[in-house]
């Protein structure tokens, strides 16, 4: 094989090379890997940031040192600090975010096909809780300050702030830098799938999915 020929084949099988590299089962078999954002995902990661120009920045995030972006019309703000805000926690399997809660704050019955989370409570009390895939068993808890709750992954879970009049705080940690989050009311009625379907795949009346595609912004 002439040289030019092996160096085609190894320019070749790069793209396979870095997604052996950044397959979140295997341990990075580097220090690290800053995600490269604008080289696009893959399904094993993003690809590397050039080694010569990462810097501390690149491991530091202050994105979490403020209430995040509300979500109506639940009177919560989350700040995120997943692989697409904070680069420098691809491909290592951790990921976190920020959760205020307004009185009255509920984070509805969600779930984080990626990753399995563990919530700390800042401030406030919480009413929280998840539902297993196997029997819709439920499993409920009151949390204080300080406590701490795992959710295991890819299952619906939601919390709600106890507090009449004060705020409440959450920081959850995933496992994975990419947990993603499906809300359940959005999936169902943020949507454009026709009433008459979610209708029939919800068994709620046509009446009720049109009112809940109204408040939540579906068409259809
Ligand atoms: C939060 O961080 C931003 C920079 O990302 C900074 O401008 C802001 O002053 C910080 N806010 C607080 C409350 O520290
Ligand atoms: C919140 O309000 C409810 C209903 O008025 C009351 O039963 C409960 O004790 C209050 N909780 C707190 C923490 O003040």
């Amino acid at each position: 094989m002439t040289m030019a020929n092996a160096m085609f084949l190894l320019l070749a099988a790069m793209p396979f090379l870095s997604l052996l590299l950044l397959s979140p089962s295997l341990a990075l078999n580097q220090d690290f890997c800053i995600a490269d954002l604008p080289r696009g995902d893959t399904p094993a990661g993003y690809p590397c940031k050039p080694q010569a120009g990462v810097t501390a920045d690149d491991f530091y995030y202050r994105g979490l040192n403020t209430t995040g972006p509300t979500i109506n019309p639940f009177n919560i703000g989350i700040a995120s600090a997943f692989v697409t805000k904070f680069p420098g926690v691809n491909g290592l399997g951790i990921s976190a975010a920020r959760v205020d809660f307004a009185p009255g704050g509920v984070v509805p019955l969600h779930s984080h096909p990626g990753g399995t989370e563990l919530l700390f409570v800042v401030e406030g009390t919480l009413a929280s809780g998840f539902i297993s895939s196997a029997t819709n068993q439920v499993y409920t808890k009151t949390l204080y300050k300080g406590d701490l709750m795992v959710f295991p992954q890819g299952l619906l879970h939601y919390q709600y702030n106890l507090g009449n009049d004060t705020a409440a705080v959450a920081l959850s940690s995933y496992s994975s830098a990419n947990p993603g989050l499906m809300i359940l009311d959005f999936a169902l009625f943020a949507n454009n799938l026709p009433t008459d379907v979610v209708s029939k795949v919800t068994v709620l009346d046509e009446l009720e999915v049109r009112k809940l595609k109204a408040l939540f912004g579906g068409s259809g």
